[in-house]
């Protein structure tokens, strides 16, 4: 029996109540449907500001009515410490997603980022102190290591930030390892690299990579790759980012005050994920012939990306159960659906 099976089980027999910020979004929605299914209490947070209602809506027709009759929501703001101090109450562990993605919305409004993913992150943090909740858990990100060359990524080597984003989620990290030492309360920050799945979403000038490229080559639309396409990324399935989320939540005291990455230890460049879906899609007898549009690299993007993730495979357990392939086919589905 894996760590995570064991987990599952225990919180089978044993519900716990959760907050999940952010939970209207694409990570924060897959991590409630999990917790729904194991039977779990969930206060969600979101003020919709990249998140949907009808993501919670999916949410709600994936699992049973007593299952959806466990969730509780909160449509409110994490900037503002009183929402948090009302969505922490009795909760025992916190999922912390909410926040500003993307590195090019940064680098067009760092203001708004820096309020949502410090300000905002610096009240869920405090307040859940204030709570004694069991466990706080946060969205931490690869783009942390910055201009530093190595690869693979090791947790305790990182470089200057490339981004007002970058910046932002290395400060919760500060933040998080001055609340272990100042106040005892130890904290699990993720540093996921490029999540991908159902869900996440294809529309707007700041979408992923993976759901932008899959919607234009289901509609037949101009795919356009930022540089050379030899930009590589660690693509980790959402499976293995819930799992990651869980693992992290009920860890003992001994892992926490920590970072971990959440990735698979794969590298696939940009050319190559472009073949990946064009043959996932052909599989599904959807044909996308025409070539890609080169352009220029992207301001504050990181060149090379590839995880080492033993750390959280030796002290949390971690075994991630999809690689980038069969996450793709695993998320065809929904992608035919939804973006079609
Ligand atoms: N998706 C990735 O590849 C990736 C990589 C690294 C880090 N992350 C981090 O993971 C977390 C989740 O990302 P995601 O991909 O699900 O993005 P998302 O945009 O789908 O989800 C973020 C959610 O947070 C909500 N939110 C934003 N500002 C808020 C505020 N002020 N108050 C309350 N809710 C607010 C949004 O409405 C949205 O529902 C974020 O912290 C992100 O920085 C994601």
């Amino acid at each position: 029996m894996t760590q995570y099976q064991k987990i599952q089980q225990q919180l089978l027999n044993e519900p716990k109540v959760w907050l999940v910020t952010g939970v209207a979004g694409f990570i924060g929605s897959n991590v409630l449907e999990k917790l729904l299914l194991l039977n779990q209490k969930v206060i969600g947070l979101d003020n919709f500001a990249t998140g949907h209602k009808y993501n919670l809506d999916e949410v709600k027709s994936q699992v049973s009515e007593n299952q959806w009759d466990r969730f509780t929501f909160i449509e409110g703001d994490i900037r503002d410490y009183e929402t948090c101090q009302l969505a922490v109450k009795d909760v025992d562990y916190v999922l912390h997603e909410a926040a500003l993605g993307s590195v090019p919305r940064s680098i067009n409004d760092p203001l708004t980022t820096n309020g949502t993913n410090i300000t905002g992150f610096l009240n869920m943090l405090t307040a859940a102190k204030e709570e004694q909740v069991k466990s706080f858990t946060y969205a931490a990100s690869s783009s942390t290591y910055g201009d530093h060359p190595a690869l693979p990524k090791v947790e305790e080597n990182i470089g200057n930030p490339l981004s007002p984003y970058a910046v932002t989620k290395y400060v919760n990290e500060l933040y998080a390892g001055v609340f272990a030492r100042t106040y005892g309360f130890k904290t699990i920050g993720l540093r996921y690299f490029n999540v991908f799945g159902k869900r996440q979403d294809p529309n707007g000038a700041y979408a992923a990579v993976i759901p932008k490229w899959t919607s234009a080559m289901i509609n037949n639309e101009e795919v356009f790759i930022n540089g050379d396409g030899e930009t590589s990324r660690d693509f980790c399935f959402i499976e293995n980012t819930v799992q990651m989320n869980i693992l992290a939540a009920t860890a003992p005291e001994e892992v926490k005050d920590s970072v971990y990455n959440v990735a698979v230890g794969d590298r696939t460049t940009l050319n190559d994920l472009y073949r990946s879906i064009q043959s996932a899609l052909a599989e599904n007898d959807i044909q996308h012939t025409t070539e890609p549009t080169y352009r220029d690299f992207r301001a504050g993007d990181v060149r090379h990306s590839q995880a080492d993730i033993t750390k959280a495979i030796n002290q949390l357990g971690y075994q991630p159960e999809y690689r980038i392939l069969e996450g793709i086919s695993k998320a065809m589905p929904w992608y035919k659906v939804f973006l079609g």
